[in-house]
């Protein structure tokens, strides 16, 4: 078997598009499951971005082990430093530093003739390289150059010490024919390519990321980069599960592995999802709510004589276990331990009771708790202890739009109520927290959706606001209550803005600069 190594860039590529910026602990808790998950690389930031996003990677590079940890950095001496400092601790570090190739590129943005990007591409890899062994140049914009200044390049920067050189479809142009193309034709014009893993970095924009990432590791390339959900600039990254489960359904016609355990799979999904805001849609393959959902009665029909007529993977591989059991309250301890351990949760003993408890508290609203209940349940307590709690809402409506809204907090242990007027219940609510809170903040966004079935299904409400010094920070919230759900989604941000304003959670910024055309010659 030919072993594929698997390249997560969720922290980087996917982060720094999506304008949320994670903070360290948020990072450290994706980067763990991502380990657990059996990735090769984890890109964890671009450090010269700012202090955050350097001290981040740092925090990353001194508690991962057994993974390398990398950095993204440009062609410029300034950015290569910034990642050498964020990686010196790490146990296997990786600088990841390049330049764009294609001649829209080279002409528009960075305004270098060719010869002077192969300079500075090549100067890059050797500072670089006073730092780690392990140097990734990247090809930015690599389908749209012309191939054989490509091949110049990249046998250029392998001579120099790169020993893995990335050549992303940058703006997701590519077909899957043309990809394998360029792969194979880096591997037979580039004289010195045996000395470097090539590596593929594909985005979305026509949807054939999938695609074209399959078809340039059936052309020979070593090492596929991409996010989890696919999260990314514009229509996304690669979706690296769709990546690993292609590979791993025909493997015995493929011949490649990874080092994946594709039974971590649903829950990174989930987590990412959870810690980002980014919903996964219910029809996404391998991860969405409905892709081991069989609907019409034929295909029910032939699934349950034969599961592999409409079932390609077997849902317990990608960590979905088969739903045997429906929970009510009349569940006892042990059945729900056992459920939310197939579910890939194992809760310490001393917090086993309290969410027993909660669990009781949904079975009573609900009736039947299904596995997202349940999985609902879980993000919800990772969120618990805040200093502030909600103790009573109610909202009485006027008409279509308008609503007053009472809400009583326990703020830092003392009780506080105050009342609001808004457009419609969730604004009313929104605005008297603020009143109770006093936090500056603006609500960019807000989400319901519903989490599981039934009519009293649990709603989980997302929000992004953005504190005073324009960090984009995500809250959760759920409940039967969709007003409650609102409010524990609003608190949760707010109660992550106040930290970050205590020094606690600093952020890792990720607005990167796009002054690229101020380059600095090595
Ligand atoms: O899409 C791209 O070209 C990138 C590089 C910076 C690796 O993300
Ligand atoms: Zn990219």
């Amino acid at each position: 078997m030919r072993r594929l190594y698997v390249f997560d860039t969720t922290l980087r590529d996917g982060e720094q598009s999506l304008g949320i910026t994670l903070n360290v602990h948020e990072k450290i808790e994706i980067a763990n499951q991502l380990v657990k998950l059996g990735v090769d690389v984890i890109e964890a930031g671009f450090p010269a971005s700012s202090p955050g996003d350097l001290e981040s990677v740092r925090t990353l590079a001194r508690e991962l082990k057994g993974v390398i940890v990398c950095g993204l950095s440009r062609a410029v001496e300034y950015d290569i430093d910034c990642c050498a400092e964020s990686l010196r601790e790490a146990e296997y570090p990786r600088i990841h530093t390049g330049i764009a190739v294609s001649p829209v590129h080279m002409e528009q943005k960075l305004k270098l003739s060719p010869d002077q990007v192969v300079e500075a591409a090549v100067a890059a890899v050797k500072h670089a390289k006073k730092y780690v062994s392990d140097v990734e140049f990247y090809a930015e914009d690599a389908f749209r150059s012309e191939l054989p200044f490509l091949a110049r390049v990249l046998e250029q920067v392998i001579a120099a010490g790169a020993t893995v050189v990335n050549i992303p479809d940058t703006v997701g142009y590519a077909t899957p024919w043309e990809y394998a193309e360029m792969v194979k034709y880096v591997k037979n014009h580039v004289s010195n390519i045996d000395k470097a893993v090539v590596s593929i970095h594909c985005h979305n924009d026509l949807g054939m990321a999938t695609a074209n990432s399959v078809a340039g590791i059936m052309a020979g390339a070593g090492q596929v980069e991409g996010t989890i959900n696919g999260i990314g600039e514009r229509a996304g990254n690669t979706s690296l599960e769709e990546v690993v489960m292609a590979i791993y359904t025909q493997r015995s016609r493929y011949g490649i592995e990874t080092g994946v355990n594709t039974r971590e799979i649903s829950a990174t999904s989930r987590l990412v999802s959870r810690i980002t805001g980014v919903p996964v849609p219910a029809h996404k393959a391998i991860v969405g709510g409905n892709a081991f959902m069989h609907a019409s009665g034929i295909h029910q029909d032939g699934v349950l004589k034969e599961r592999t007529t409409y079932e390609i993977i077997n849902p317990e591989v990608v960590g979905v276990p088969k739903n045997r059991i429906v929970l009510s309250a009349r569940s006892g301890r042990h059945a729900f331990r056992h459920r939310l351990e197939e579910l890939g949760y194992y809760p310490e003993q001393e917090n086993l009771e309290t969410l027993y408890q909660s669990f009781l508290q949904l079975a009573d609203q609900k009736g039947e708790v299904f596995d997202q209940d349940l999985h609902a349940l879980m993000g919800d307590s990772v969120s618990e202890g805040s200093n502030i709690n909600i103790n009573n809402i109610s909202v009485t409506t006027a008409g279509a739009s308008r609503a007053t809204a009472t809400v009583t907090l326990e703020l830092d242990g003392n009780m506080t109520t105050d009342a609001a007027c808004g457009n419609g219940p969730v604004d009313a609510v929104i605005r008297a927290i603020d009143r109770l809170v006093g936090e500056p903040v603006t609500l960019e966004d807000y989400t319901l959706q519903s989490v599981s079935r039934g009519k009293e299904a649990l709603g989980e409400a997302t929000v992004k606001v953005r504190c005073a010094d324009g960090v984009l920070v995500v809250g959760r919230g759920i409940s039967t209550d969709v007003i409650e759900a609102s409010a524990r989604a609003y608190i949760n941000a707010l109660v992550k803005v106040k930290r970050m304003a205590e020094g606690i959670n600093r952020p890792a910024y990720a607005a990167i600069a796009d002054e690229v055309s101020v380059f600095t010659n090595l």
